[in-house]
């Protein structure tokens, strides 16, 4: 009901009004007090106030400016027996409603009431309506907010995959993104293999390694089969009322909800992207599988990029060792030299804990680390007696001459450090630049040890093979001169727990 409030300095003509609104259907109150109406106003909510004039100018109407100053949206309708234009213009101008002059009915009242409620039901739909176009622009910025943050996200990404040649590193990227960006317990990447005709992971995040060795998915079966068959990418917000899925045998890391895009490289299947579990356990969203689907194709182009750029450095490499073993050929008292060399390098930088990759730098340093005799004349390679000086130096300069070769691979920076350092000594008295103690790699001080060990078990046209025993006595008496104590420590440690080692 429409609540009014009457104010009326002659009390007889205000109680009058609100007897006469009361009984049209109003919920009408009535003060004479211009400062009671105030507190009434402020402590109640009236919808509309009618009030008398009393005053000729401005300065005379103070009560409806502090009413106006409580609320600027109060609605007043003045009621008064001044009808100077003045007074008019004046009251008009303060934000009264409406203006009714005496001697005034009933109905007169009524109407301009009617008009007042009609007026506040639009303000009420007006203020609803602004409310909720603010909403949703509110809405659309976060919306464009995140848009925009989720492009740049995938922009930086981009820019990390592309600057990252290799396919494990691409791939590893990718899956670590997916897992932090998403927030998700499960990544997977799988591709497809041709020659075994299976989807095999690369890499993942939060799976069971059991399961990441075993895995091996034909076209077809279970999900990732049959997504891939389907070529489709897929969002399941919940796997157990998906009717799609519940025919297939899962995968052990498919639970809930889970995104599965496939990767496609010019038009062919390459692979899939598996997504599996909100930390929150809330399903995967519309904005995650858009998210996976873009990363997913600017995926595919990184991974093309790094199947060629691993074949390329898998093409230089192999050409290499074809040179490597044509030096173990021609110097035939080293034959297999380079492959003996490797063999107990990785024994000792396995044995001392070292990471994959400086694994996988040691197994081609040491295979390619006497490279550089290629550059050494044939007559010195294979002389039977003892080199002159000047044939020992060229013979010396073997290790810069194999750093040379390959330095146009850039990819082999550690590689080359360790081949021109593997005739350094512990105590500065090697070659080629004498080096000492920490300013040797850790590759080259492992290469190092094997080589001599090597060497020495090898039969030499000016000296017969030193036993093995022989050996490992002979790198254990240069600890701390040639070799770098540690190293000869876990050496002799490696010995005696693989006496068939080489044998
Ligand atoms: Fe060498
Ligand atoms: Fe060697």
């Amino acid at each position: 009901m429409t609540k009014l409030l009457v104010v009326d300095s002659e009390k007889t003509i205000g109680l009058l009004l609100k007897d006469l609104l009361q009984d049209t259907g109003y919920n009408a109150h009535f003060t004479s007090s211009e400062e009671e109406a105030c507190t009434l106003y402020q402590k109640n909510s009236f919808d509309i106030i009618l009030t008398d004039l009393k005053g000729k100018n401005v300065d005379d109407f103070p009560f409806i400016q502090q009413i106006k100053h409580i609320d600027p949206d109060a609605l007043i309708i003045v009621i008064t027996g001044n009808q100077s234009f003045e007074s008019i213009q004046t009251v008009l101008r303060l934000g009264v409603f409406d203006y009714i002059t005496k001697p005034f009915n009933i109905d007169e009242i009524s109407f301009s009431i009617n008009r007042a409620i009609s007026y506040l039901k639009l303000e009420s739909i007006n203020k609803a309506l602004m409310q909720d176009l603010e909403r949703h622009n509110r809405q659309l910025e976060k919306v464009v907010k995140e848009r925009t943050e989720g492009l740049q996200f995938l922009f930086n990404i981009t820019r990390e995959i592309y600057s990252t040649l290799g396919l494990r590193e691409v791939i590893r990227i990718i899956v670590n993104k997916v897992v932090a960006v998403l927030n998700v317990d499960k990544c997977a990447i799988l591709l497809f293999d041709k020659e075994a005709e299976v989807l095999v992971i690369k890499f993942s995040h939060g799976l069971d390694p059991k399961w990441v060795g075993q895995t091996r998915v034909k076209r077809g079966d279970e999900i990732s089969g049959q997504i891939f068959n389907d070529q489709e990418a897929t969002l399941i917000p919940d796997i157990e009322k998906d009717s799609r899925f519940q025919d297939l045998r899962q995968e052990a890391y498919y639970s809930g909800s889970f995104i599965c895009v496939p990767l496609v490289i010019k038009g062919e299947l390459v692979g899939l992207i598996n997504v599996n579990d909100k930390k929150t356990k809330e399903p995967l969203t519309n904005e995650d599988f858009e998210f996976v689907k873009e990363l997913a194709s600017e995926a595919s182009i990184a991974i093309e990029n790094a199947h060629l750029y691993d074949s390329l450095k898998q093409t230089s490499l192999d050409a290499f060792m074809v040179l490597t073993s044509a030096i173990d050929d021609k110097d035939h008292y080293t034959k297999k030299h380079s492959l003996d060399v490797t063999k107990v390098s990785l024994a000792l930088a396995e044995k001392m804990g070292l990471s994959e990759n400086e694994l996988t730098d040691i197994r081609r340093a040491a295979l390619l680390h006497d490279i550089g005799k290629i550059g050494i004349h044939d007559d010195i390679l294979i002389k039977k007696e003892d080199l002159t000086e000047s044939e020992w130096t060229e013979m010396r300069s073997h290790p810069l001459k194999g750093g040379g070769i390959l330095r146009p691979l850039y990819f082999l920076e550690n590689v080359i450090a360790y081949i021109e350092q593997h005739h350094e000594w512990y105590d500065g008295t090697g070659y080629p630049q004498g080096l000492k103690g920490e300013q040797i790699s850790l590759g080259a001080r492992i290469i190092s040890v094997a080589d001599s060990f090597c060497a020495m078990i090898t039969e030499r046209p000016h000296r017969q093979a030193f036993t093995r025993q022989q050996a490992i006595e002979e790198i254990k008496r240069n600890k701390g001169s040639q070799f770098f104590p540690e190293v000869v420590d876990v050496f002799v440690e490696l010995m005696s727990e693989n006496p068939d080692l080489l044998t």
